[in-house]
Formats: structure tokens, C-alpha cells, sequence
């Protein structure tokens, strides 16, 4: 489990720690930062998968996600125009679990003549132990080309010369000599992240799709009868049954297999037939949608879901909850939401985001010393 998550120049965010819980629901005003949480959580699943740099390129580089205001706080109402940056520019993030621990330092490009000058550069990453990285928990140190394992006898390097765009997680974690290396990278992998699931006309849930086994929703959702099937054929349809029956009392859900492709179909009550995929509403899909994410064979160590109440319509929000707090019972859950409704069913530990100066807050937070410690290892 998650229990502590750092972010630090990264959008709205100047510098923000907080504990999560088995499930965490993240709120706040339109604009707070909520999602800026949810992507700085993507950026950090990126570092499983060795895209972080990459991912950063698409947003537009570094110049164009890092924090625009000044680097220290300001008090309410103190100006901040004219303030000159001094530090380093640099988009740190870090996640502390029970078991291993990754932050990661991105910063600018040393001037060098190269095309790629919107790749950021990693200057530092650490898998530790504990609650943050401070210096007697780091196991692995990877400092610009360098990497190095802490062992019994002492500090050992893994690798020299490697390059500021790849990160340790992807090359080094067969090396013998660190397996908390692959562990950070096992954690960061069995995290899913939804965001915006497709329900729009030409969504690929609505599709038929190859019937083949799905452990996990596709991004696009476009493997949702598929894993629903699964789901069901594991064991899980009396979970299915419920999940309809909440939100859509006396309807029931058809699969149904036409020439080795599946659909889902909703057979409601005063229909002569059942309705399919294409002709399902936004919120029908949605719904759907999200309870394959939640009931999917494969159980990821993490779920986060922004914003997913989007185009459901309220009587659904009791049902949605439902799911969520399901499946928070066996993985943790992150809920981004500005409903207060869902908030409300879903329970669990509210953190609620607010704006100070241009910067995003916790609500309720009297000033950095309320905030849990987090020691970034000196650049
Ligand atoms: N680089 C940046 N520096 C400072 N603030 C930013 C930066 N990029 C976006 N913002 C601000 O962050 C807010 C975006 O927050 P967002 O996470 O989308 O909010 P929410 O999801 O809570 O509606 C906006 O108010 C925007 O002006
Ligand atoms: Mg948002």
C-alpha cells in the first residue's frame, strides 16, 4: 500500500505531501489541483515503464508542466510578481509504500546541441525503505550516470555512464546485485489509472470486440465485454449480478458471442429486446465501464480514477460508490472527484485541495509544518 505521495513542482503544485489510506478520495473547487495530482500519479506509473521522460516530451517538456510561480511559498495576498528563481529547475516526485519506496528528480537539459531539447533530464532517482528517502533508508542511489546499491559490505555500483533519459527501473532492474529494483518496478506497474473512459459514439467499448480472455480494461475500454466475461467465468457473477441490479433495477447484462467477437447488451425492463452496445447511453457505458475496471481478474496493487462520476447521472452515484468501496476492500483506491455526492458515499479519507496564492493546498493545512515530512535527498 501507498502511504505517502510527494509531488514538487509540478503544475499547480509547488510542494505537496500527503497520506493515503486503502481508499483516498481527492476533492477540491474546479482549478484546486486535482488533477494535477491524478498526472503526477500517471507520470510516476510512466517511471514503471520507462516513459517518464518521453511522457514529459509530449506535455510539452519540462518548461511547460513545472510549477509557474515562485519557489518558496508565499503568504496570502504578498505579492510574487518579480520574485528570481535561485534553485535548480526541477519536477520531483516520490511514492512511500509498507514495503519499497521510488522518487525520481527531474530536471533541464545541461546545454548540449541536440534535437531533443524538450526531454527533461533525470538527475536522481532512489528506491528506499520507509517513509520518505531520507538517506539511511535508500537501498539503490542513482545520481546523473550513476547508480549505486547499498549491501552488508557497503555502498556498491551497479552502473556508470547511464544516460539521462532512461531510468534505473528500466536498466537496471535485472541486475542481480539490487532487486528492489524490480520490486519499484512491480509496484509502479500494477498501478492502473483511469481517466476519460471513452463513451462517445464511435467509443471503442462500443465495438465488438475479439473474444479472448482480459484480465485488465484496456485504457480505451475497448476490451470491456471481454472482461466482464472473464470476470464472470472466475467467479465473480454474482458481483456482476449486484452491480447491475443497483444501478439498473431488473435489467440484466448479455455478452453475447457473434463470430468469435462479443458485445455487451443490457436487456432492460419494458424492452422488447436487449439494447446493444452502440445504442447504450453515455452513462449506461460509463458505469459499465467502471465496474470492469473495479471487478477485472487482475487485482492491481493501486486504482486511481479521475473524475469518474463524468456524464454518470446522480442516481448512479450510490452504485459507483458501491463498487469503488468493494473493490477497496481488497486494493487501494484513489478517487479524484469535485462531486460532492460521490465524496460523501465513498467515505474513506478525504483530502481536499484548495488554491492559495496560485498554489495547491490542503485545505485546512495552517502552513508547511502541518504537512508530513518528506526529505528530498540534496540534488
Ligand atoms: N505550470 C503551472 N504552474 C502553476 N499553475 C498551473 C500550471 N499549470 C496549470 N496551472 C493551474 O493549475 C490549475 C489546474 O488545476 P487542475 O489540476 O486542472 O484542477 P482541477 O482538476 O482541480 O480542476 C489551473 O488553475 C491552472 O491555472
Ligand atoms: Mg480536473
Amino acid at each position: 500500500m501507498i502511504t505517502r505521495l510527494a509531488i514538487e513542482g509540478y503544475r499547480s503544485i509547488r510542494s505537496l505531501v500527503v497520506d493515503l489510506a486503502p481508499l483516498t478520495v481527492v476533492t477540491g473547487a474546479n482549478g484546486s489541483g486535482k488533477s494535477s495530482l491524478y498526472r503526477a500519479l500517471r507520470l510516476l506509473a510512466d517511471c514503471g515503464d520507462g516513459r517518464i521522460v518521453g511522457s514529459l516530451a509530449e506535455l510539452g517538456g519540462l518548461d511547460a508542466v513545472r510549477w509557474a510561480g515562485p519557489e518558496r511559498g508565499t503568504r496570502r495576498g504578498q505579492p510574487t510578481e518579480g520574485t528570481v528563481r535561485s534553485g535548480p529547475v526541477s519536477l520531483r516526485l516520490g511514492v512511500a509504500t509498507d514495503e519499497l519506496g521510488y522518487a525520481i528528480d527531474l530536471g533541464l537539459p545541461v546545454a548540449l546541441q541536440s534535437a531533443f531539447d524538450r526531454d527533461p533530464e533525470i538527475k536522481q532517482e532512489h528506491v528506499f525503505a520507509g517513509a520518505d528517502p531520507r538517506p539511511a533508508g535508500v537501498l539503490v542511489e542513482r545520481r546523473r550516470g550513476l547508480a549505486r546499491t547499498r549491501t552488508d559490505a557497503g555502498w556498491v555500483d551497479l552502473a556508470a555512464g547511464l544516460h539521462p533519459w532512461a531510468s534505473v527501473l528500466d536498466e537496471l532492474a535485472g541486475h542481480q546485485e539490487a532487486a528492489e529494483l524490480a520490486g519499484a518496478r512491480r509496484m509502479l506497474r500494477g498501478w492502473r489509472l483511469h481517466d476519460a473512459l471513452r463513451t462517445d459514439l464511435t467509443a471503442p467499448a462500443r465495438q465488438p470486440q475479439v473474444a479472448t480472455r482480459a484480465s485488465r480494461l484496456d485504457d480505451d475500454g475497448a476490451n470491456l465485454a471481454a472482461v466482464l466475461q472473464t470476470a464472470v467465468e472466475l467467479g465473480w457473477d454474482r458481483e456482476l449480478s449486484r452491480a447491475i441490479e443497483d444501478a439498473f433495477p431488473g435489467s440484466a447484462l448479455h455478452l453475447p458471442v457473434v463470430d468469435g467477437r462479443m458485445t455487451v447488451a443490457l436487456a432492460q425492463p419494458g424492452m422488447l429486446r436487449p439494447l446493444t452496445a452502440p445504442e447504450l447511453s453515455d452513462g449506461t457505458l460509463q458505469y459499465l465501464l467502471l465496474t470492469a475496471a473495479m471487478l477485472s481478474a487482475e487485482k492491481p496493487s493501486l486504482i486511481v480514477l479521475n473524475e469518474p462520476e463524468r456524464s454518470l447521472h446522480a442516481d448512479l452515484l450510490p452504485a459507483l460508490a458501491e463498487r469503488i468501496r468493494s473493490a477497496a476492500a481488497s486494493t487501494q483506491v484513489i478517487v479524484v472527484t469535485h462531486h460532492p455526492r460521490l465524496a460523501e458515499e465513498l467515505g474513506g479519507l478525504r483530502i481536499e485541495l484548495e488554491k492559495q496564492s496560485g498554489e495547491t493546498v490542503v485545505a485546512g493545512r495552517e502552513g508547511p509544518l502541518d504537512q508530513p515530512g518528506w526529505h528530498w535527498p540534496s540534488r
